[in-house]
């Protein structure tokens, strides 16, 4: 099945066997470093599975070829177009700029021609006003040439949504699309928050469940909530897959999108976490093309591509419903 994914961070995605290449370690020790594991307590713990594959995203060639290696890897997972983000401040710590860093993703993705990516940039909860700034100037200055929007990361238990207001308020007179983690390791308020700077679009959402004025809020709205229920199950925001409010989300009719998060640190694909959705909820074809659906029109692209990418989906249903073999 064709797939769109809108929430994917590079530097979560990155094959642990690139990571022992380059260190000189073993595949199992990059492994043990860079995947959860079951007993990880929360998002905070969670995090920490980053820091050895930034130790390595550091330099132009290696960017360039983790960056390729993400989209080989999201087209053998039959994903055809994604947004996927990265904080360009994590790779400045060997002297690159954040304009060098960003071209060198950029390289990498150009070379596979079978994928369409764009590029998300984020924002830390915990890094600098000043950091945070330059971050979305970078992203003006990329605009709609490889990147299109800006998005916050990090730990919103021990960095609040709110604030965050006035950068939001800049990427919004900047004219900048944004999507914000929010509803994860904090409640409805931070969706709330978010909706309030002027999000169209939020990482997880999922706690909004807590609250029906938030649900209200979302609906009323518009916004699309970018779901990834494994992570979801990883940082012990629910307490395992069947508990997933992803079900509950979908019959209320709240526009959701189905994502991984971070490939390798929850060590799943789309594929995998389609076929999770299908066992434990009986999602069908047409619901998971439903939700390819919604993505695309969540997306950030232009709206030239949307149609392009509509049609592509559709014509699609028309095969499998003619039993051709997809
Ligand atoms: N939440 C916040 N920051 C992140 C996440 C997440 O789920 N994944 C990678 N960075
Ligand atoms: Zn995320």
């Amino acid at each position: 099945m064709k797939k769109i994914e809108l929430h994917v961070h590079l530097d979560g995605s990155v094959r642990p066997s690139t990571v022992a290449e380059l260190l000189g370690i073993s595949d199992d020790e990059a492994k043990k470093n860079m995947i959860v594991s079951y007993d990880n307590k929360n998002l905070e713990e969670y995090l920490t599975k980053f820091d050895l594959p930034l130790k390595v995203m550091q330099t132009k060639s290696n960017l360039r070829r983790i960056a390729k290696e993400l989209a080989l890897d999201l087209v053998e997972d039959g994903v055809i177009y994604a947004e996927v983000r990265f904080a360009p401040f994590f790779h400045t710590k060997q002297g690159l700029s954040l304009n060098e860093v960003v071209s060198s993703v950029l390289e990498g993705i150009k070379e596979v021609k079978k994928i369409k990516i764009n590029l998300i940039l984020c924002m830390m909860r915990g890094a600098s006003y000043e950091d945070n700034l330059k971050t979305i100037l970078v992203a003006k200055e990329f605009l709609n040439n490889g990147v299109v929007g800006l998005d916050l990361a990090g730990d919103e238990h021990k960095y609040k949504t709110s604030s965050y207001k006035d950068l939001f308020l800049i990427a919004k007179k900047e004219k900048i699309p944004f999507t914000i983690h929010a509803g994860e390791a904090d409640g409805a308020k931070s969706v709330m928050d978010a909706i309030s700077f002027g999000a169209k679009r939020i990482g997880h959402g999922i706690r909004i469940l807590d609250s029906d004025l938030a649900i209200n809020e979302v609906i009323k709205n518009g916004i699309t909530l970018e779901v990834c229920p494994t992570s979801n199950v990883d940082t012990k925001v629910v307490s395992s897959y069947e508990n997933h409010p992803v079900k509950k989300m979908y019959d209320k009719k709240i526009k959701i999108t189905i994502n991984t998060d971070d490939r390798t640190v929850s060590n799943v694909t789309l594929s995998s976490e389609y076929k999770k959705l299908k066992t434990h909820f009986n999602f069908t074809r047409n619901d998971l093309l439903k939700m390819n659906l919604n993505a695309v029109d969540a997306s950030f692209m232009s709206v030239e591509e949307k149609k392009k990418y509509i049609k592509i989906l559709k014509d699609e249903k028309i095969l499998f419903k003619k039993g051709k073999d997809l």
